[in-house]
Formats: structure tokens, sequence, C-alpha cells
């Protein structure tokens, strides 16, 4: 038996125990009385009873235990041409302030912060200050327009935002403070206070009683001690695009996030304390909260900050430079920035130019792995490729080569097995379980391990509804896939209206919100399509309303601003295409699944519940006259 197989059975066997064992790493100011509660099926609390603090994990005991010198974080930003260190002792000393000036302005234990910020190292240090004050943190990634960072403090109802005066996208400034004036006027709730980090390139003006910039509010501030929080309390809110315009606030606890993370430093990613790792991700989503703050900084290693993109900034190369300046053990990134690089560079000229030896791992993860994009990536680094298979929701990976058990034979386009704790399983519509080779639903059965969603922000009901009633006893990812005849798992895509654009989870039934709001549109449906570099592109599908006599691509242009406007840039919304029909089921239900189909060029059989199957040509007809690329 292979000791990852040993390893999981454990884990299955008895996750008392083995995560019992695992909170051992961690530092309690009072021991939980229970490692697992299931006396509220199906909800489930990990550690319960027990009293820690996220922030003295990753920072005080380190500076404790000999790391106060050691480099915690580096911020290379080649956007602002800054290479900067801090040490575990510096990054505690910025944090504990920060922390006294929340304080100061009236934030306490379960008050909500937002941090609406760009790459730098004061978005690290705010997250960490709520962590050490028991505040709960919503980041909100920067890419987003003012709605909807305005659904996001109308649902988490922030005390105060923390934000900057600008964000730099490549070439491009971005201002900050106009887009969050604007969301805070847009939302119902108003936060009391906004401190704004204000940057060399953009002095943003500040509304006078609101507005506070940085550095006011840390000059003579007390530093906070850290506040002991129970395991089960929240440790922060992240907003993930679910099917509908409404995102989901996914909840991370402490205790279980804590005790997750930090086994996953070693035995999923094979880092020891004091090596440097690199998340190329960003702050605003899921892999930048986990592997580039907390997982990296709770295990005593060295984090990378990096406020850039794979190419132009300045060059294909600037992932090897990275690398090999700071002597990077292991990168973890999206797949499309591979795809990225290797459009720029596919013959690896700029690879050729830098020293990896020290360069032992690839993790990639965010969309799925195409094995034309794992097989350059091999060929070039002569190193392990790990795809791995993980969502917001569940905060660390759910399926994955686990390098630092055991780095079991890859297979191209699969993200090898099950984690530890994780029993993956696929179903059919009526929940029951297919054999290996049969593609179907992929499930997680309950309970969830540590560190995964314990409900929805104040919102047990949509979490029950959203993931845990459709198929008694089982998580529901949202993905479909299968397993083949050795066990490995592969992840297809989702089943349901989520899209991955560029590594960015999107909503499609939000863009279709946006759409049928413009007034000459009377229907609208929006589906993801495949693209060779961004993974896939939303395309809307469009029914003008009668008597429209607009040009159809003003109205084309029109959408593709209305989306940029109130998403976000990072939608990529771009084609329209004009229909006189919807293809539809007799029930009245927009057949999206078969659309994507035809767009994808995939086989596809013409349900016999649809009201007139004429409509599918029109629809072939009009993907077949337009490219989608990004
Ligand atoms: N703030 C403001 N705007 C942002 C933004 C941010 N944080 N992030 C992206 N945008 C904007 C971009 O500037 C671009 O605007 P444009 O339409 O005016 O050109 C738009 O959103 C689309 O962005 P993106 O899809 O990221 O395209 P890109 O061409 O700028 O970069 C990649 C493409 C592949 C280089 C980039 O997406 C990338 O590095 N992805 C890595 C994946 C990643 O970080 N995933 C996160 C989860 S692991
Ligand atoms: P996010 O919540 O933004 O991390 O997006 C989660 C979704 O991204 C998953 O539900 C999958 O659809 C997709 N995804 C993430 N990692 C992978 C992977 N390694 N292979 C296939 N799909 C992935």
């Amino acid at each position: 038996m292979s000791l990852y197989q040993k390893v999981y059975d454990e884990s299955i066997k008895n996750p008392e125990k083995f995560w019992d064992q695992a909170a051992k790493a961690i530092h309690w100011y009072k021991p939980y009385t229970k490692v697992l509660d299931d006396s509220r099926k199906p909800f489930y609390r990990w550690f319960v009873g027990g009293k820690l603090n996220t922030c003295y994990n990753a920072l005080d005991r380190h500076v404790e235990s000999g790391r106060a010198n050691q480099v915690a974080l580096i911020y290379d930003s080649p956007v602002t041409d800054t290479i900067a260190t801090f040490t575990y002792k510096e990054m505690l000393d910025k944090v504990s302030v920060f922390a006294g000036a929340l304080q100061k302005y009236g934030i306490k234990k379960g008050d909500r912060v937002i941090i609406y910020m760009p790459m730098i190292p004061e978005a690290p240090v705010a997250m960490l200050a709520c962590a050490r004050i028991g505040a709960i943190h919503s980041v909100v990634f920067g890419g987003f327009a003012p709605n909807e960072l305005a659904i996001r403090i109308d649902d988490a109802k922030p005390k105060l935002i923390v934000s900057a005066s600008c964000g730099i996208e490549g070439k491009k400034v971005i201002e900050y403070k106009p887009l969050l004036d604007k969301a805070i006027e847009i939302a119902s709730h108003k936060p009391e206070h906004c401190i704004i980090f204000q940057r060399s390139q953009v002095k943003a003006p500040l509304i006078a009683g609101r507005d506070i910039d940085w550095d006011d509010a840390v000059s003579g501030v007390k530093p906070a001690e850290c506040e002991p929080v129970e395991a089960t309390d929240p440790l922060y809110i992240l907003y993930t695009s679910g099917t509908t315009g409404i995102p989901k606030g996914v909840v991370r606890d402490n205790g279980g996030h804590a005790v997750a993370l930090h086994w996953s430093m070693k035995n999923i990613y094979g880092i020891e304390p004091g090596d440097v790792w690199w998340a190329a991700s960003d702050v605003g989503w899921v892999v930048g909260h986990s592997y580039i703050v907390y997982g990296p900084l709770m295990y005593g290693a060295t984090t990378i900050l990096y406020e850039g993109k794979p190419v132009g900034t300045p060059d294909a190369g600037a992932f090897w430079r990275v690398i090999s300046q700071h002597k990077v053990k292991a990168l973890f990134t999206a797949p499309t920035a591979f795809r990225a690089i290797k459009k720029e560079d596919s013959s690896g000229e700029y690879f050729k130019k830098y020293d990896l030896s020290q360069f032992k791992y690839l993790f990639l993860a965010g969309e799925r792995l195409d094995p034309d994009t794992y097989y350059w990536a091999t060929d070039l680094l002569k190193k392990p490729v790990i795809d791995h298979w993980w969502q917001t929701e569940t905060g660390w990976p759910i399926a994955a080569n686990c390098v630092g058990i055991e780095l079991l034979p890859i297979k191209a386009g699969s993200p090898t097995k099950p984690v530890p704790g994780y029993q993956v399983h696929i179903i059919n519509d009526e929940g029951k379980q297919l054999p290996n080779g049969t593609e179907g639903i992929v499930v997680i059965k309950l309970p969830l391990p540590p560190g995964t969603l314990p409900t929805l922000w104040q919102n047990d009901d949509k979490f029950r509804e959203s993931y845990l009633d459709i198929y008694d006893g089982y998580y529901f990812t949202g993905d479909g896939g299968y397993y083949d005849e050795d066990g490995y798992l592969y992840i297809m895509g989702r089943i349901d209206d989520v899209i991955n654009v560029a590594g960015h989870r999107l909503s499609t039934g939000a863009m279709e919100e946006v759409i049928a709001k413009h007034p000459d549109v009377a229907e609208c449906a929006v589906i993801g399509v495949e693209d060779s570099f961004k993974g896939q592109l939303p395309v809307g599908f469009v029914v003008l309303k009668e008597g429209t006599t607009k040009n159809h691509e003003e109205i084309q242009n029109e959408l593709a601003q209305m989306v940029r406007d109130q998403i976000g840039a990072v939608a990529c919304y771009k084609t329209t295409l004009i229909v006189h029909r919807l293809p539809k089921t007799r029930s009245g239900k927009i057949l999206r699944g078969t659309m994507r189909k035809i767009a994808d060029k995939k086989p596809y059989t013409t349900p016999s519940t649809i009201d007139d199957p004429a409509i599918l040509d029109e629809i072939k007809d009009a993907l077949s006259k337009i490219t989608v690329s990004a």
C-alpha cells in the first residue's frame, strides 16, 4: 500500500484522531473539548471549545520561537519597480499597530471590515490586523466594479472599509477611491469609516469625517494584543460567484482553518519552515487568502506578494526572474498564467536566462489544467507539474498529488486523488454512486474536513439549499467529473452556471441580470464558451424587444460596457449574438447545457423536451459566424 493510501485511510477511518494530531501544530490558548461536533447535522463544527488567535499563529509565535529576523514577506512589484522585504518581527509590528488603529476607530471582535486593496503589503497587514483583534474581514477583489462591491457591503455590513488610492494593472493605474465612493453611494449600508492607503502614484481626495489617511490612522497608536477567539468564530467572509447575481458569503472559521492550512503546507505542497513559497494570485481570491497570507505564514515560510502579471511586466520571463531572484522552492498559479507565457515565449527563450536550480514544484489550480499546457510546462521546467482541484468554499485542496506525503505518478488532465480528509464520490442525478470511468456529478461525503466552509454568512438556509440539501449526506461541488480505473479523479468543468475566465470565477447568471436591464433586451442567456487562452469566455444570446430599431452593433457595444461597468473588466464580456428566440424546454427552461455543447463543438442530442428544435440551428449558425477569443 502506498504511503499516501495509508495516510488517506487513516484520515477517513478516524477523522477525529487524525485532525487532533494535526491540531497539535497550532498554538491554542484553551484546548478544544471536542474535535468534531456532529450534534447538529448536516452542520459540523471542528475544535469546539478551543480558543486561539490566527494572527498569533501566523506571526507572534514565530517571533517568539526564533524566526524574528527571517523574512516573512517579499513584496515584488515590477509595476512600481519595488522589491521590499519584511521580517516576521517587522510584519508583527506593522500588524499590531494597524490592529491598534482599527481599535481606535471602534472595531471590536465580530465586527466586519471590508478590504478593497491592490496587491500591496498593506493588504495582508490589514487582514492579519483584523484576525489579531477578532474582527471578521471580507476582502473584495480589486477588479470588481462598484456595484459588486456594494452588494458585498450590504451583505457583510462592515463598520469600516480599508482601501488604497489606486491599483496598478500592468501599465494602467486604476483609481480605487472613485470606485469605493460609488459603491458606498449605491449600498444601503454605510460604513462609519474608510482608511485609505495613499500610494505615490495617486493621492485620493478624502471625505472629511468618514475617510482617514492610513498614515494618520496609525500615527501614535498603541499596538494591539491578540484577542483569543473561539475556534468556531469566523475569521473571514469571502464572497464567491454562485449561479445568480447574489454572491455567496463563504464563512471561514479560525480553528479548522489554522489546522488544515498548516497541515497542507507540508503534506500537500512539500514546504518546510524557512522555504520561499510563491502563490501568484491575488489577495481577493481564496488562493490569496490561503496561500499568499495564512498558510505560508502559519507555517513559518517566506511568502511572496507579487504585483505584476506573467507577461508584460516587463516580459514573459517575469515568473522565471522572481523564482530565480528570491530562490522560490514552489510556485502556485493558474494554468491561464502559463498559457499566457506560452503564447509569448513558446520555445522558452526567457526561461533559459535564469537559474532555477532551487525550484522544485509547480502547482496549478483554479481551472482545468488542459493536457497541452501540462506537457508544455513539464517539458520546459523538467520538474513535477502538479494539478490540484479546490474551491473558495473548501479553502484548501480537495484533490491533489500530495508531494509532501509521496509523489504519485502524474496523469495529464487529472488532479490525482482525493486529499486526506475528503471523501469524493461521483454520482448520477438520482444520487446513485457511479462506477469508475463514468462521468457524473462530483460530491463530497459529509462531514467535510476542517477549514472548509461551516456555513454562508448569516444564511444557514442558503448553505443547506445550495450545497447540502441537493444530495442527502453530501456536499454538492458544482463540478462534473469521473474516476479512472486507477482511482485518479478528473474534474471536467462546472455543471451549473458558474464559469471560469482566466482563473477568475464568475457567474453567467449575474451577467444575465445586467443584460436584462438593457431597454431593448427582451430575453437573454449567457454561457461560458471554451477559449484556448482564458479557459472560458462568456457569450451572450439576446432576443430583442419587438419593434427595436436600434443598430445591433450599438446594442452589442452597450451590453459589453454595461457588464464591464456593473460587474467589472474581469468578466471579459465582449460577445453578444442577437437571435430570434432562445432554445427552451416546453416548460420554459432555457437549454444552456445544449447551447454550451454546440458552442464547444461537442456532441449533443436535441432534448426531447425542446419546444422548437429549429432554434438550435439558428444558435449554431450564429456561433459559426464569430470567433470567440480573448
Ligand atoms: N483590478 C482592476 N482591474 C483588473 C484587475 C484588478 N485587480 N485584474 C484584472 N483586471 C482587468 C484587466 O486589467 C483587464 O482589463 P482590460 O479589459 O481593460 O484589459 C480585465 O480585467 C481582464 O483581466 P484578465 O482576464 O486578468 O486579463 P489580462 O489580459 O489582464 O491578464 C492573465 C491575463 C492570464 C495574464 C491574467 O489573468 C493572469 O495572470 N491570471 C492568473 C490567474 C490568477 O491570478 N487567478 C486567480 C486565482 S489562482
Ligand atoms: P474558485 O472558487 O474560484 O477557486 O473556483 C472553483 C472552481 O474552479 C471549481 O469548482 C472548478 O470548477 C474550478 N477548478 C479549480 N481547480 C480546478 C482544477 N484543478 N481542475 C479543474 N477545475 C478546477
